[in-house]
């Protein structure tokens, strides 16, 4: 995959003395749904976050390698622009508890302070709020806050508030781990949609999920990367005995 939007590049990350990430290798294609798979405590999340630039935001934090977003190298950009690239939905729901749903849609411009004319904003909120299969449900109390809906729609608002700065990649770590099946039904249904305007990288621990949604599957452990290739080979054909261990419930 030498085109890949993203490429990682012999990456270290951890905390003081302690490595987490050891010499990871990725290049991920664009336009695709990419799962990164791995048992509790390997490095799911801190690998996400250094994509776009919070791990080194927590004290203690150490990296190095190089992460590149169409040849360009992430920490020589503003930090920013590159979580305006490469946006970022975290296991919690978490709308701004304080701004309406037509806010929090448009929060990543208010909060930049990019000035937009209401127009303009007005079919961001829709044309968003429709991708994510959430219009038909709030166009009539746009104005009310955003932590009235349910758990699902509130995830469903928070992808569409990456998704209105139109980003090049979605990071979404476990997205649906705290929603029942049919609010994750849905939102599994826009991650397969969305991937035609944004590169997906999805944090799961279901290996069922990544097994509907993606195209591509990474499979972390103990901070490195074991396996990574079509979704469907690695799971019918994996090339690693822990990646079958993993897959066959053995741990994890
Ligand atoms: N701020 C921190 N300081 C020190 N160690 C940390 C810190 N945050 C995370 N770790 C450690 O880094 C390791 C990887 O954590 P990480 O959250 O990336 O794992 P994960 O694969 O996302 O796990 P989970 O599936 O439980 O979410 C763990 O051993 C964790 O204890
Ligand atoms: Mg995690």
């Amino acid at each position: 995959m030498e085109n890949g939007i993203l490429k990682i590049l012999n990456f270290y990350a951890g905390y003081n003395v302690k490595t987490i990430l050891t010499n990871i290798n990725l290049s991920i294609p664009s336009n695709k749904v990419i799962s990164i798979m791995g048992p509790s405590g390997c490095g799911k999340t801190t690998l996400i976050r250094c994509i776009n630039r919070m791990h080194e935001l927590q004290p203690d934090a150490n990296f190095k390698g190089q992460i590149l977003l169409n040849e360009k190298n992430i920490f020589a950009t503003s930090p920013i622009l590159v979580r305006r690239k490469i946006g970022m939905v975290f296991q919690k729901p978490n709308p701004f508890p304080t701004m309406s749903i037509y806010d929090n849609v448009v929060s990543g411009y208010i909060l930049n302070g990019i000035k937009i004319p209401r127009s303009e904003k007005d079919r961001i909120v829709e044309e968003t709020l429709r991708k994510v299969y959430l219009w038909d449900e709030v166009m009539d109390s746009l104005h009310r806050k955003g932590t009235f809906l349910s758990g699902g729609q509130q995830q469903r608002l928070c992808i569409a508030r990456a998704m209105a700065m139109n980003p090049e990649i979605i990071l979404l770590d476990e997205p649906t781990s705290a929603l029942d099946p049919k609010a994750t039904a849905k939102i599994e249904e826009l991650i397969t949609k969305i991937k035609k305007s944004v590169t997906v990288i999805l944090v799961t621990h279901n290996t069922a999920q990544a097994a509907r949604v993606s195209d591509f599957t990474a499979f972390l452990y103990l901070g490195e990367l074991v396996e990574f290739g079509f979704t469907e080979k690695l799971f019918t054909t994996p090339k690693d005995k822990k990646t079958e261990e993993y897959l066959t419930g053995k741990f994890g």
